[in-house]
């Protein structure tokens, strides 16, 4: 993990990090639309955004950069936006639906349209359409990312085809440890990105966090996330930085 472009941030508690994490997110979008006039993100799934959409809407919710601002989802589940497992149904709920995002600007990955197994290459030619249109590389503003106990990040796992994909943006990786299939954005398009923001909290994710930061040689996923010309910030509050030895 190359330190020059990684930003790590201890914040008290999760209340200071869902605040901060909203306020950085702000800052990157008026910087994004004050550059070229609009904004991608690409959202995370799990359960630590939750925090951070509810943060978004009750505090920034009356700006204008809502409507400048476009929506994906670094990875996914193979289920319909209904489902309690969808990411982009907590997404829905909790932040594009209190926000009045326009169905045009949120791109889902069709996981509910067609067979999973042609899901990843739609989504990619999606992506692709996508900044054809504005004539840019597929290169997000921001991506949101969450790390697992295992050192996943997105849905690339351990062990897992995707996490060694270095051609195709997005794919289908089967995760033997979960018995299911999910959607993935793969290195290549994560490393593509201006920013990406990690966010990790609670004492669950202290161990993990602890070796990705000390061990040098790229053991889990999360690792191999170094954006080629970017930045990695990483926003992590006091319980899941408890191990994490002093200078990280
Ligand atoms: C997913 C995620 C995954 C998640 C981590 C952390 O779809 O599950 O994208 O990478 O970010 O597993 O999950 P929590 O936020 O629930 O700890």
């Amino acid at each position: 993990m190359k330190n020059n472009t990684t930003h790590i941030e201890i914040l008290k508690n999760e209340r200071e990090l869902y605040s901060k994490a909203a306020d950085f997110i702000i800052q990157t979008f008026e910087k994004a639309i004050r550059e070229k006039g609009y904004l991608t993100i690409a959202l995370s799934g799990g359960s630590t955004p939750k925090k951070l959409y509810q943060e978004l809407v009750k505090h920034h919710g009356a700006k204008k950069i809502w409507r400048h601002s476009f929506f994906f989802w670094s990875d996914e589940r193979p289920v319909k936006l209904e489902h309690p497992d969808s990411n982009a149904g907590m997404a829905m709920e909790h932040l594009l639906r209190p926000l009045n995002i326009a169905a045009e600007q949120i791109y889902t990955v069709p996981t509910d349209r067609i067979p999973i197994q042609r899901v990843a290459d739609a989504y990619e030619d999606d992506i692709l359409d996508f900044f054809r249109q504005h004539k840019s590389d597929p290169r997000f503003d921001l991506i949101l990312l969450g790390i697992g106990e295992d050192g996943h990040t997105a849905s690339l796992f351990p062990n897992t085809l995707a996490s060694n994909e270095n051609k195709k943006l997005i794919v289908a990786n089967w995760v033997e440890k979960l018995n299911t299939w999910r959607i993935t954005f793969t290195f290549p398009l994560i490393n593509k990105a201006d920013r990406v923001l990690f966010l990790a909290t609670g004492e669950k994710k202290a161990k993990i966090l602890n070796k990705i930061f000390t061990t040098k040689e790229q053991q889990y996923p999360a690792q191999k996330v170094e954006p080629v010309d970017g930045e990695s910030y990483w926003f992590i509050d006091a319980d899941a930085a408890g191990l994490l030895t002093k200078g990280v």
